[in-house]
């Protein structure tokens, strides 16, 4: 089958050498690719700026902003059977990014913010994503009735929830722990690595992926 994981961070420009990001790794969405193609599928992996090595047999897109995310996704989704969002997208983005570095002319600087788009919010009507569509959320409260929230907003089959501000877990670590937050009820997980996450995820992304398609 053919499957689609984003990953990583974005980078949304200030000027020619400063830019907004977040302290995502990519090492879940790339583990998560790696243990698709594992498992025999096809995986296009598009992807922020990591340091990490591609995994062997994955197709891969790099990209920098939000926006070039979202038009990789968009270009590739319609051939896809199965999509997991894994990238910690910018929510906002400089309004406009400074031909020339800026220069420390002032005390205070403000920056103006613009929306990025939600590129798993648009997979369902915009892109007509007709597959399994499986997002993450990162949260610091609240996490099932947000991560909820999010399942039923953007169109999803699965929330793969994260509490961000549990110590040892999430950005940048080799170790997750997440609840299943699917429209019916929610499956706690066991704290373990990306690793072995990413092979579980993949086994009930697949359940998922073969009851929803048989109904
Ligand atoms: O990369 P690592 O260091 O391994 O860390 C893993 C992780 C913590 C980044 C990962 O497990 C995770 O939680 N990824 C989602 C992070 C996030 O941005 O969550 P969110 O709750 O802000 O977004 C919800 C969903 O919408 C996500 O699937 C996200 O990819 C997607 N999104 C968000 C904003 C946007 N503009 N477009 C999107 O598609």
């Amino acid at each position: 089958m053919n499957v689609l994981v984003t990953a990583g961070p974005t980078r949304e420009p200030i000027d020619p050498v400063r830019f907004l990001s977040n302290r995502s790794s990519g090492k879940m969405g790339y583990e998560l690719a790696a243990a698709f193609q594992h498992a025999g599928h096809t995986v296009l992996l598009v992807s922020g700026p990591t340091t990490l090595d591609v995994p062997d047999g994955v197709d891969f897109l790099p990209v920098e902003t939000a926006t070039e995310m979202q038009e990789a996704v968009s270009h590739h989704i319609g051939r896809m059977r199965i999509a997991v969002f894994a990238a910690a997208v910018a929510d906002y983005t400089p309004a406009a990014k400074a031909a020339e570095k800026l220069k420390k002319s002032s005390d205070t600087l403000t920056l103006e913010l613009v929306k990025t788009p939600d590129i798993l919010g648009s997979a369902r009507m915009a892109m007509g994503f007709t597959g399994t569509l499986v997002g993450f959320a990162a949260e610091t409260e609240k996490l099932s009735a947000h991560a909820r929230d999010k399942l039923v907003r953007k169109g999803c089959d699965l929330i793969v929830a994260n509490d961000v501000s549990k110590p040892g877990i999430g950005f940048d670590s080799n170790f997750n722990e997440v609840t299943l937050v699917y429209p019916d009820h929610d499956a706690p997980m066991p704290r373990a690595s990306k690793h072995d996450l990413a092979h579980q995820l993949v086994q009930a992304i697949l359940e998922l992926h073969h009851t929803l398609r048989q109904s």
